[in-house]
């Protein structure tokens, strides 16, 4: 007799888990029939594209539960925050939002909160969490996003905050449900975690060292999102450039693009992130042949000075950050390329500050995310000599001005053209959709939503910094 005839929680998962779905379903179905309406359940996502696809496993789980899944915060029966830390204002929302969901606790007191994530990872937060909020209800990390059912079962037969952190993990679980964002585009993780320790960054501390994923795996979910209409992937890792490095047969990033692009119906190929320091030749040589692989590379730069980069143990220097753009600018003239910056790392001078300057004017990024340094706990940074704040905000703002109007310019320079574009959904704009480029940018244009997922040709128009508006051709 197995486990599940035996009814004991099988040890293996995924089976483990769908045991949990199964046992939390029956106690949702009860629940909902003594309230006379369906439970309802909302998450709210902070972070990167790795969040945003833990947020959509989590969702899978709670609708095989039996929740409905809503955006609706006041009407949920249970909200859960999937959490950021990278930076400090991150944490701030959270505490904030928790403040709020005291009071809705009050009006609902069967609201179920559960907070998981990156912040999650951290000691100091669960010490807040466990003695400034004590009506949370359930704590988990990034490791175990898995086991939602089991642990939502587990509260729900005790009356105390239930806690699991892992320090790490060298499992991946993989065939759980998922609820995706859209019908025809999809991230797939490739890798999990971190190895580089750049000196500012807290993430190879919350999601762990890196793990890459099988890529039989990898290669047969999309085979499988493709047969349920997906027609773009983005690839998600911290730094796909190192993928497959670890496992057990090594395989390159380049070799997994070139396996992933033979699948049939699959019309684009994304990725996130590329460290410069592991770009390879082959791969802008297999980003320029390839007929689905999108025209655009995010490639942080972070700083311009040298100095400052070998102060964030980042392992490539000024001449060698622009001898690579310029090379992929040759090879691929139409490409996109998008950054990261920080300023005010410690130690920062003016002149490292215009060595930046100087890097953004020479790549002439098509749009660029700017951040101030924020010190994180635990990392090297946090002990080195900080910038002070006025400073930081001043080169802000000037890094800010120039890449806007540098992206502006770009963004310019391709009105005219007719350009592929997939269909994303309905615009802000009274009357017209909205959709992405292969560079990345987005476009509104008149059109139907029935044009929703798919391919379309649209000229565009206008260019507004950097989006444009379009024309539908027919
Ligand atoms: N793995 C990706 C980055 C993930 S974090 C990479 O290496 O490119 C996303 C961005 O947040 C980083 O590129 C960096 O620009 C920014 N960031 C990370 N830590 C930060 C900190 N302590 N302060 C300010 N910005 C930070
Ligand atoms: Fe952070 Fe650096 Fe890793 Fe990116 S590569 S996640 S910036 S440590
Ligand atoms: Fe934030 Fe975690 Fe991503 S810290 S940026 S959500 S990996």
């Amino acid at each position: 007799m197995n486990n599940i005839e035996n009814n004991m929680p099988p040890l293996q998962e995924p089976d483990r888990q769908l045991y949990f779905i199964e046992k939390c379903k029956e106690l949702v179905a009860k629940k909902s029939e003594e309230l006379g309406r369906p439970l309802r359940a909302v998450t709210h996502t902070l972070g990167c594209q790795m969040n945003a696809r833990d947020s959509e496993k989590l969702m899978g789980i709670l609708e095989k539960i039996g929740y409905e899944l809503t955006e609706d915060e006041d009407s949920a029966d249970f909200v859960i925050y999937n959490t950021c830390t990278v930076r400090d204002n991150a944490n701030q929302k959270v505490y904030g939002r928790l403040g709020y969901l005291k009071n809705y606790k009050k009006k609902n007191p069967d609201l179920m909160i559960a907070m998981c994530g990156c912040m999650m990872q951290e000691q100091v937060v669960i010490d807040k969490i466990k003695k400034s909020y004590r009506f949370v209800d359930l704590i988990f990390g990034t490791h175990n996003v898995f086991k939602l059912a089991e642990l939502l079962y587990e509260r729900l037969n005790s009356d105390t905050m239930i806690i699991d952190i892992w320090e790490g993990t060298n499992e991946i679980v993989e065939d759980l449900p998922v609820d995706r964002k859209y019908t025809f585009k999809s991230g797939v993780n490739i890798m999990y975690g971190c190895n580089n320790f750049c000196t500012y960054c807290i993430v190879p501390y919350v999601r762990g060292r890196e793990r890459s994923r099988n890529p039989e795996d990898i290669i047969n979910e999309i085979k499988r999102l493709v047969s349920e209409g997906v027609k773009e992937v983005m690839l998600l890792g911290q730094n796909v450039n190192s993928y497959g490095k670890n496992l057990e047969n090594p395989m390159s990033f380049v070799k997994l693009l070139e396996e992933v692009e033979k699948i049939e119906g699959l019309e684009r190929i994304r990725f996130m992130t590329s460290h410069p320091k592991d770009l390879s030749e082959e791969l802008i040589q297999v980003m320029k042949k390839s007929k689905k692989i999108c025209k655009h590379l995010h490639l942080p730069l972070q700083s311009g000075s040298s100095k400052v980069l070998k102060a964030m143990n980042r392992r490539y220097d000024k001449e060698r950050y622009l001898s690579l753009a310029s090379r992929i600018k040759e090879e691929i003239p139409d490409i996109a390329l998008t950054t990261d910056i920080i300023v005010g790392f410690p130690g920062e001078t003016e002149e490292d500050f215009e060595e930046t300057l100087d890097v953004v004017s020479k790549v002439r990024y098509d749009s660029a995310f700017t951040f101030i340094y924020s010190k994180r706990t635990g990392t090297p940074a946090a002990a080195m000599e900080q910038v002070p704040e006025e400073v930081s905000k001043d080169r802000f703002q000037r890094l800010l001005k120039l890449v806007q109007t540098i992206a502006a310019e770009e963004c310019n320079k391709r009105v005219g053209q007719v350009e592929e574009v997939l269909v994303e959904e309905k615009s802000s704009r009274e009357g017209m959709m909205s959709g992405r480029l292969s560079t990345n940018n987005i476009v509104h244009f008149d059109g139907g939503e029935d044009l929703i997922g798919q391919i379309v040709k649209v000229q565009l128009l206008e260019a507004k910094g950097f989006y444009y508006i379009g024309k539908l051709v027919k």
